[in-house]
């Protein structure tokens, strides 16, 4: 049986990690399960993806137990197979929203990291153990993280290993909301975010994501050839025709 659960509501598709007798560990299994389903039809053809965790937790990280195996060949190999699977999240086309509670730590606020939105509730607890551990956040996630919050919030949460709750999270800028209930918040934001144009909606998102990797020149193009493509598309000309029509 698949360690991640695929549903659909509607337009919006639901990835759940199912492991949660070791709180969603994302051992290897785990994160190739995710590359699987993010290659099934129900997330291909889905306008937004929420990720979550069942029971207790988001996900408590890595899997520790699989850390001994690591020889520097067994590392380079892992980042080829199911290691990319968080830079997979974060290339999808359509908005990815991390429905939060329990424990978000490690690789688990890595993945979380990956998606657009960060929706925790009231029990959600953030933290990354790697230094503690004598390792780095190395999916992705001090790249993503530094973007988010800056470099001295990223050292203070990497560095110390500080466990923040979900105030101190949002006021950190960590996550974008603090609901009572994170699936159900994340569902709906979906919903609103899966009713909007998709194809304005995927290229304002790959948009953004460039930016801070781009020139000022580069990235003003990059805005300029979304707006000639989506300027044309039947979305665009039937909005500004029932605009105008009143
Ligand atoms: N890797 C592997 N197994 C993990 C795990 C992880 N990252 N996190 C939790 N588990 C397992 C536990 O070993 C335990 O398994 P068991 O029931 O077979 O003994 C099960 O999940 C439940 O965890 P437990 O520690 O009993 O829950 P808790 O509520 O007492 O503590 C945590 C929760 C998150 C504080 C604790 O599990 C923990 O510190 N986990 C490691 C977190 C971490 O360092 N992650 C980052 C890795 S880079």
């Amino acid at each position: 049986m698949s360690l991640v659960e695929i549903a659909r509501d509607g337009e919006v598709c639901i990835l759940t990690l199912r492991r949660e007798e070791k709180l969603n560990a994302l051992s290897g299994e785990v994160e190739r399960d995710l590359g699987l389903a993010l290659d099934d039809s129900a997330v291909r053809s889905s306008a937004c993806v929420v990720l979550t965790g069942a029971g207790r937790a988001f996900s408590a990280g890595a899997d520790i137990t699989e850390f001994r195996e690591r020889t520097a060949e067994a590392v380079i190999e892992y980042y080829r197979s199911t290691g990319n699977v968080y830079e997979r999240v974060a290339a999808l086309p359509q908005p990815t929203i991390a429905a939060i509670h329990g424990y978000c730590l490690g690789g688990g606020l890595e993945l979380a990291l990956a998606t657009d939105f960060r929706i925790a509730d009231e029990t959600a607890v953030f933290g990354f153990p790697e230094v503690s551990l004598g390792i780095v956040p190395s999916s992705g996630g001090t790249h993503r993280l530094v973007r988010l919050v800056g470099p001295g919030r990223a050292k203070h949460l990497m560095l110390t290993g500080a466990r923040l709750d979900a105030p101190a999270a949002l006021a950190g800028g960590l996550v974008n909301e603090v609901a009572a209930d994170a699936r159900a918040r994340g569902l709906e934001l979906a919903r609103d975010l899966a009713a909007l144009p998709a194809l304005a909606v995927s290229l304002t998102k790959q948009a953004i994501d460039l930016m801070p990797e781009t020139s000022r020149e580069a990235g003003i193009l990059i805005e300029r050839l979304a707006y000639g493509m989506l300027a044309q598309s039947d979305d665009a000309r039937r909005l500004a025709d029932e605009w105008s029509k009143g």
